[in-house]
């Protein structure tokens, strides 16, 4: 299939332009450049071994938008463009609203006018809020706890609403916990603007050396050893994921709504030890207060994507952090550090 990648750029939209080029589809990437590197397309062509064609498109941008599905005939949307970081939500809520919420709309618009009928949409477990019962299911309570997470939760019922209208269009609603480490080449991987906000990127820019240590928030959530309990799960086993759903998708001619986890809770100091065997470094951490907002303990029960789509996370902890751990000791700098091959190069010829 001819498959449009929105955000294919990003962290999990580059490895899965990867695992779909791998399963012998076609990709052409759409991503606005706001939170991606120029970088990662010449390394993801590398990777990948045949072109990807990558237009920089905001899909606000109606005009380009419709130009690319001119262009295009397009099987499929794979769509992971949106701001992501939860507490940048909550300072700018609109800009959340305008580019996830508006964005879905124009890209929903622009798949009918095209006649492009099949969506796998990025969610998350953001929509389950503050879960009452771990392991979560697919029909657990939906709530809104920020304003990223509700731009995830609008864009499900919007996608719901348009499937109900128009009996031939699929979705499939990936709703990702945790995603962690990166591709086994060192090559790609995730490289957060800033300072990191999420757990992993920062482990991995202590243990670099950038920073000095990880603040670890909260030592006295009941759970075993008191800190925050998630479920991490590679980015590699999310990536096949994304493939398996369209798959099943077409295949079984039906939309559909699954967690993406390994369906284990992981607590912070258990990440930060697994890290500190996979990279032989240390990571020096302090235990402060509670982050505003945070749940004590959220996993999966993965088992609905086990039974339709046949997919199961492979990739364990140890696993995780090891890729994680290449990924940033190859690029301390993240898609700043330039590879031999990107490198200016020096000397005379
Ligand atoms: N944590 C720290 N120190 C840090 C960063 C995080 O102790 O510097 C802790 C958090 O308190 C939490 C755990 O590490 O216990 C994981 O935190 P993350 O920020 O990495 O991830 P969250 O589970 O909070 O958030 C993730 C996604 C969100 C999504 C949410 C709910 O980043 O997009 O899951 O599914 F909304």
């Amino acid at each position: 299939m001819r498959i449009l990648v929105c955000g294919g750029a990003g962290y999990i939209g580059s490895h899965t332009c990867l695992a779909l080029v791998g399963r012998g589809h076609q990709v052409v990437i759409a991503d606005s450049g706001v939170n991606s590197s120029p970088r990662v397309v010449p390394r993801l062509r590398r990777l990948a071994g045949v072109p990807v064609p990558v237009h920089r498109v905001d899909l606000r941008d109606r005009v380009a938008l419709t130009a690319l599905f001119a262009t295009y005939r397009f099987d499929a949307v794979l769509h992971f463009a949106a701001l992501k970081a939860v507490g940048d939500s909550c300072r700018r809520p609109l800009e959340y609203f305008d580019n996830n919420i508006s964005g879905t709309i124009a890209l929903l618009q622009a798949m009918q006018c095209a006649g492009v009928r099949r969506l796998v949409f990025s969610s998350s477990a953001t929509v389950y809020g503050e879960p009452a019962q771990v392991p979560v299911r697919e029909d657990a309570g939906l709530s809104v706890m920020n304003p990223y997470g509700r731009t995830k939760l609008v864009a499900e019922q919007l996608i719901g609403d348009l499937c109900t209208s128009d009996p031939d269009f699929r979705a499939a609603n990936l709703r990702y916990f945790n995603p962690v480490g990166a591709h086994a080449s060192g090559v790609i991987g995730e490289d957060p603007c800033g300072e990191p906000t999420n757990l992993m990127p920062y482990i991995c820019q202590v243990a670099v050396g950038a920073r000095e240590k990880l603040r670890v928030f909260g030592g006295d959530y009941p759970t075993p050893d008191g800190t925050g309990v998630r479920d991490y799960i590679h980015v590699v086993d999310l990536a096949r994921a994304h493939v398996d759903a369209l798959e099943f998708m077409v295949r079984a001619d039906r939309s559909l709504t699954v967690n993406l986890g390994t369906g284990r809770g992981v607590s912070v100091l258990d990440l930060v030890h697994a890290f500190e065997r996979a990279s032989g470094r240390r990571v020096p951490y302090e235990i402060v207060e509670r982050r505003p907002g945070d749940a004590a303990s959220v996993y999966a029960d993965p088992s609905l994507a086990h039974e339709l789509l046949g997919w199961r996370a492979e990739f364990d902890v140890d696993a995780m952090c090891r890729d994680a751990w290449r990924w940033q000791s190859m690029n301390p700098e993240g898609y700043r550090t330039a590879t031999r091959r990107e490198a200016p190069s020096r000397g005379r010829r």
